[in-house]
């Protein structure tokens, strides 16, 4: 049973993020004054773009040090019906990877060789080899739409060694198929082993569509690594407020979505072999941001 004193915080938490975010706007308009960016001071959407871009830069690694003990064993094949596991329930990520929604990049460095076991860093990548279910990762397109996020992405991409590895794709991911001024490359459909998505589908337009559209770009057997968070299905009292903040939430976060369905529209992007999900069990009912972990395999 939550204490008052628990469930205030966790409901007063949101409107926290909003105002530490909000405390960013001011800091982002003089730093595009100082560099006399009126382009993009004088367009909501390239200022909202640059303002998430300074917020999650502060933000970013706060939330990457709570995440990671989730994610990190997702992406070694360690989670089943939501919870983190000791031994691998499947294979963990491996080959052409997809990031999606990069940002500054505070999660590139998952996808170096220094998360895999000395065999499979050799290239032999057999689980019996390695002692661990990840392979080497062959490639990376990481899909970031906000160029403010560029630099930092860049830098990242640097210190984690995956230079020839990891593509900056500066499209979003419903622009993966189609050549472009942005960019010139694209990715072939049923190419991909992995597909890797934190916290992003929140943000992405068109989400049923886009989610069909990505399935496509898996190959057979190819697997999609979530942590997002999603609609609460707890009570209709913790919906209605989850609705509530979400008539501010979007404005303070970059266009983020906190009631999204996000797993019942990747349940319906495609026929998908097995699908092993759920919410972590350490998140209690009046968290207004709860989230989904696990593995869609194709
Ligand atoms: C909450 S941030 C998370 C960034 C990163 N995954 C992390 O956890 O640090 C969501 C990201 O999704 C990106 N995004 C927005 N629209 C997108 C789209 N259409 N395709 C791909 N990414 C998109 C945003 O620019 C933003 O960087």
């Amino acid at each position: 049973m939550a204490s008052m004193s628990e469930l205030f915080w966790s409901l007063i938490d949101p409107w926290h993020f909003m105002a530490l975010s909000a405390s960013w706007l001011p800091h982002t308009v003089i730093s595009l004054l100082r560099d006399r960016n009126f382009r993009v001071l004088l367009s909501p959407s390239a200022l909202q773009d640059a303002w998430f871009g300074h917020f999650w830069g502060w933000a970013g690694p706060n939330v990457k040090m709570s995440a990671e003990a989730r994610v990190i064993p997702l992406l070694e094949g360690r989670t089943s019906g939501g919870q983190v596991v000791a031994a691998p329930t499947g294979p963990g990520i491996g080959g052409v990877c997809i990031e999606t929604g990069a940002g500054s990049g505070f999660w590139v460095d998952i996808f170096s060789d220094r998360h895999l076991k000395p065999a499979a860093a050799a290239g032999d990548g057999s689980k019996a080899a390695s002692g661990g279910a990840r392979k080497k990762v062959t490639r990376v397109y990481g899909v970031e739409p906000n160029p403010g996020q560029h630099a930092s992405l860049r830098r990242k991409i640097a210190e984690a060694g995956l230079d020839g590895v990891y593509e900056i794709v500066p499209v979003g991911i419903e622009a993966l198929g189609q050549p472009s001024a942005k960019w010139d490359g694209r990715v072939e459909k049923e190419s991909v082993d992995c597909i890797v998505s934190i916290l992003c589908l929140c943000s992405i337009p068109d989400p049923q569509h886009n989610l069909r559209e990505l399935y496509g770009y898996l190959k057979k057997g190819g697997r999609w690594y979530v942590y997002e968070h999603v609609r609460t299905d707890v009570n209709w009292g913790m919906r209605a407020y989850q609705a509530f903040i979400n008539l501010f939430w979007p404005q303070f976060l970059g266009g983020c979505q906190l009631c999204r369905p996000t797993e019942q529209y990747l349940r319906e992007a495609g026929p998908w072999a097995k699908i092993d999900v759920g919410q972590p069990a350490d998140e209690p009912w009046h968290h207004s941001v709860p989230h989904v972990l696990g593995v869609f395999t194709k």
